[in-house]
């Protein structure tokens, strides 16, 4: 007999999935933000064979490869795609590029004048070979193992591409933003639909998860009244991801609105997200009693411990696990894996993950 067509979906077996639908696992699922990168030697080895570093974002075989090589050595319950966040202005037709030492560059954007250089035509077809690595690395990941897709979100690009590379202060992009607030908008409203349209060529190709990365939300997080924040990043996000529900309602979203300290709580109740990865300035206790009743949680061993290891390592993972282990619970970094970071140190906090909490 054959199943109905409305026949509900089995749930995934895959474990990142069940946690992302709200099942708690002991040991919990883990991945890594930036675990695919520099900290490993056959990333060094293949990056120095590769081009430029876009060049290997954009070559499906190297960066399948690339994807896979943290999978292969700790065995992590999820891939995610190699590339980044400011391919998406690449896509618009915005002058991208790495230089060794310096991080990125991009042409910068100054004002709402500036913005018909953009164009949301060409981009899927400019991102092909990115939607290509999708699809290889899916055919090639072990059964149990998620394919992450991801993006970043409005703000954190936007302050790329009016910086025109990293910043800390975001001076430019935050005088824009407040002086000319309908320009600043317009802005962000073509990379909510960029964001949307590069998600859904990801989960075209067979992403089944995805997370959006808010990287720089903090730079609106001082101010008191939360409405800049709210503004340029919780409506940004929550845009995209109602656009993205209602083309994939199967697919998960984690939201990753990192150093916006207590105002996390916004994008908990508020977002649409999944789930919501918590960087480390987040307290544990707090995160268990407010956050996690309402969605699954992500998070939160600071880089730096992953690089010290020994001792703190292991008391930092068994306090993680012990807080946020009794609900649904994804192990992660607060941020990106440190370039510095030990492989042995990797290898041990995978040991202690698997461990998980006594019964
Ligand atoms: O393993 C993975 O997580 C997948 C790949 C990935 C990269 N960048 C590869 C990368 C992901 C998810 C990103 C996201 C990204 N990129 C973010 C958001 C996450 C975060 O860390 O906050 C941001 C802000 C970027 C922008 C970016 N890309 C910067 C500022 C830099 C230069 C600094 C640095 O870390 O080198 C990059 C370059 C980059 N992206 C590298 C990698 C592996 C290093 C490039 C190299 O090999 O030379």
């Amino acid at each position: 007999m054959s199943p109905s067509p409305r026949a509900e979906q089995p749930t995934s077996d895959k474990p990142l999935l069940r946690v992302l639908a709200g099942e708690r696992l002991n040991p919990p699922p883990f991945w890594l933000m930036r675990q695919a990168g520099r900290y490993l030697p056959e990333y060094r080895a293949l990056r120095a064979t590769a081009g430029t570093f876009l060049d290997l974002c954009l070559t499906p075989d190297l960066a399948t490869e690339v994807t896979l090589q943290p999978i292969r050595r700790y065995g992590m319950d999820a891939a995610i795609l190699f590339s980044d966040i400011l391919v998406v202005p690449l896509g618009l037709g915005q002058a991208v590029s790495f230089e060794e030492g310096r991080g990125p560059v991009l042409e910068p954007l100054r004002d709402a004048g500036e913005l018909s250089l953009l164009q949301l035509d060409g981009m899927r077809e400019t991102l092909a070979p990115i939607y290509q690595t999708v699809r290889q690395v899916v055919a090639a990941l072990p059964a149990p193992v998620t394919m992450i897709g991801f993006a970043g979100a409005p703000w954190t690009v936007a302050s790329y591409m009016v910086e025109g590379g990293s910043s800390r202060e975001f001076a430019i992009a935050k005088r824009w933003a407040n002086e000319d607030i309908e320009g600043f908008q317009r802005l962000i409203d073509l990379l909510v639909e960029a964001t949307v349209e590069h998600l859904s060529a990801q989960v075209e190709a067979g992403a089944e998860a995805l997370q959006i990365f808010d990287s720089w939300a903090n730079a609106w997080a001082a101010e008191k009244n939360s409405s800049s924040l709210r503004r340029w990043c919780l409506e940004p996000c929550q845009r995209i991801i109602t656009k993205l529900k209602a083309r994939h309602p199967q697919v998960p979203i984690i939201l990753f609105p990192r150093a916006v300290g207590p105002h996390v709580a916004l994008f908990a109740k508020e977002s649409g997200a999944s789930a919501l990865s918590l960087d480390d300035g987040v307290p544990l206790a707090w995160a268990r009693s407010t956050l996690q009743p309402m969605l699954p949680l992500q998070g939160n061993l600071p880089p730096r411990i992953l690089v010290e290891g020994g001792p703190a390592l292991a008391a930092q993972t068994k306090l993680i696990l012990s807080e946020l282990g009794q609900g649904p619970f994804v192990f992660n970094l607060g941020h990106g894996i440190l370039p510095e970071t030990p492989l042995e140190h990797v290898a041990e906090l995978a040991a202690l993950i698997r461990e998980g909490l006594p019964a």
